[in-house]
């Protein structure tokens, strides 16, 4: 039998979030386990993508605690979070267009010359750089037609696989994705899934926001569900339905009484 850590990679406890008198986040929690692929569903405006900027340290909490392998972190600036192994994939994914595939994987943060000279005038190891990104896509399976192309042509699909891959990269233990589909037709969308069901074979874990039940459900293990700034309730996808989900969205199932919803339901 593998060993299970009980220990959460991501925890958050009764966050709340206001901005002046509007409620984004009255008491959301939740827990991410190792590898896992955590879906975080509600209807528009219960505050899904507030929760996430504050586990990105993008906007902070109003109140409420965050644990990275269960310290207590503060997420002050975006920073914090990524050096909690915190990596958010932003809808807008903030790729350069002019910029080549392995470029952008490597945006901002070019990988220096082991050449001491070279690291004087701050050279970046081309070669370095170039077989590492190609070893990340490829562990990936990310499709792209060549690391060397300009990620201008690309499809918003492999636009977001690549940004995920860099997520890998910079060795980050977890990934939020918001809406990561929502652009994308049919076929990027699968490609976008299959790299999100992989990233777990890397050890990394996902907090996936999404609109599409099906989808949703075909990735994640278990899913959080959201209503008016509220965690309500966690299921785990094998015992769960679409309806059950749909109905907890909307209200016509009730959450669950019980505060700690979100807690993190080991299988036997
Ligand atoms: N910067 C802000 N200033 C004022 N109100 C905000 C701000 N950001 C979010 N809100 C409000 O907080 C609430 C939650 O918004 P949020 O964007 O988190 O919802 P969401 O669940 O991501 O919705 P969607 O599914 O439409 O993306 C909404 O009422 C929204 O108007
Ligand atoms: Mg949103």
């Amino acid at each position: 039998m593998p060993e299970i850590s009980t220990t959460p990679v991501l925890e958050a406890r009764h966050i709340t979030r206001h901005f002046g008198a509007v409620i984004a986040l009255a008491d959301a929690s939740l827990t991410l386990g190792r590898g896992e692929v955590l879906g975080l569903v509600g209807d528009n405006g219960a505050g899904k993508s507030t929760f996430l900027k504050i586990l990105s340290g993008v906007i902070s909490a109003s109140s409420g605690e965050i644990f990275a392998d269960g310290k207590l972190v503060q997420l002050k600036r975006a920073q914090d979070a990524m050096d909690a192994g915190i990596e958010t994939v932003y809808q807008d994914l903030a790729l350069v267009d002019t910029m080549s595939a392995f470029q952008n994987v490597y945006l901002g943060r070019e990988e220096l010359s082991s050449n001491p000279l070279a690291r004087l005038f701050n050279l970046v190891d081309d070669r370095k750089m170039r077989s590492r990104a190609r070893e990340v896509l490829d562990m990936l399976a990310v499709k792209i037609p060549s690391i060397d192309v300009s990620v201008k042509g690309m499809s918003g699909g492999q636009r977001q696989c690549l940004a995920i891959a860099r997520a890998l990269l910079w060795g980050r233990r977890i990934v939020i994705l918001d809406e990561p589909t929502a652009a994308l037709g049919v076929r990027e969308t699968g490609q976008v899934l299959d790299v999100i069901r992989d990233l777990r074979n890397h050890d990394v874990s996902v907090i996936v926001v999404s609109h599409n039940m099906q989808q949703l459900m075909s990735v994640a293990d278990r899913i959080t569900v959201m209503r008016l700034g509220r965690s309500i309730a966690t299921r785990n996808v094998r015992d769960t339905q679409v309806s059950e989900i749909v109905g907890l969205i909307t209200g016509a199932i009730p959450g669950d009484a019980e505060p700690e919803a979100a807690k993190l339901a080991i299988p036997a």
